[in-house]
C-alpha cells in the first residue's frame, strides 16, 4: 500500500458537459512558445488556442491533459467525449483535425488507445500534419522539424506522466522553418 506521502493528490477532472472549452487562463502570461516561425522564416503570432479529442478508450487521460494544459494558460477546446461509450476514431479525429485546418485552433492533440486509428484519420484532412509520439525527443521533432500542429498519443500505451511531458515539449517546441520549411512545403504538394 502506498504510503500517505505517496499518495498523488489531484483535483478531479472537471466535469464535462457534452462539449465545453476551458477558457483557465491565468492572469499574466505563462513563459510559453507565443510565437511561432513561418516556412518563410517569419515570426508570426500564435494563438494559444488548441482542440482535444479522443475516442472511448482515453477519456481519462484527454481530461488530465485538459486540464494540464488550461493550467499552462492554453485555452481548451475539448471535444469529449465524456460518457464511455464506445465511439468511433476516425470522426474524433477528423472533427479535430478541421478545428486546426480551419484556423479556429493552433494545435491539436487526438488520443484514442494506441493513438494510430486517430492519427490516420486527422492525416486525411488537408493541411493537417500529425504524428504519434510516445516519448518527448519524437514530440520536440514533429513541432521543430515537420511543423506537425497536431500529437497523437495512445492511452494504451503510456501512463499520464509520460503522456505530460510530451505534451509539453510539443508545446514549447517551435517549428525551425528554413531546410525543414522546403520539405515540409513538399508534404504540402503531396496534397495539392
Ligand atoms: C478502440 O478499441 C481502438 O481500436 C482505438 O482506440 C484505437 O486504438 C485505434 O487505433
Amino acid at each position: 500500500m502506498a504510503s500517505p506521502q505517496m499518495v498523488q493528490r489531484r483535483s478531479p477532472p472537471p466535469q464535462q458537459s457534452e462539449r465545453i472549452e476551458l477558457t483557465n487562463a491565468p492572469r499574466f502570461a505563462p513563459r510559453l512558445q507565443t510565437q511561432r516561425t513561418s516556412n518563410t522564416g517569419m515570426t508570426l503570432p500564435m494563438s494559444k488556442r488548441i482542440v482535444l479529442s479522443s475516442d472511448h478508450a482515453a477519456i481519462a487521460l484527454r481530461q488530465t491533459i485538459a486540464e494540464h494544459i488550461a493550467a499552462k494558460g492554453w485555452e481548451v477546446v475539448d471535444l469529449g467525449p465524456t460518457t464511455p461509450e464506445s465511439t468511433h476514431y476516425p470522426e474524433r479525429g477528423a472533427e479535430a483535425a478541421e478545428r486546426v485546418a480551419s484556423g479556429d485552433c493552433a494545435l491539436g492533440i487526438v488520443l484514442c488507445g494506441t493513438g494510430q486509428g486517430i492519427m490516420m484519420a486527422a492525416n486525411k484532412v488537408k493541411g493537417i500534419r500529425c504524428g504519434v509520439c510516445h516519448d518527448t525527443f519524437s514530440a520536440r521533432m514533429i513541432r521543430q522539424h515537420n511543423d506537425a500542429q497536431m500529437l497523437a498519443m495512445g492511452a494504451r500505451v503510456i501512463g499520464e506522466g509520460l503522456a505530460l511531458d510530451i505534451v509539453d515539449a510539443f508545446l514549447d517546441a517551435a517549428f525551425e522553418g528554413g531546410r525543414h520549411g522546403t520539405r515540409v512545403d513538399m508534404i504540402k504538394a503531396l496534397e495539392a
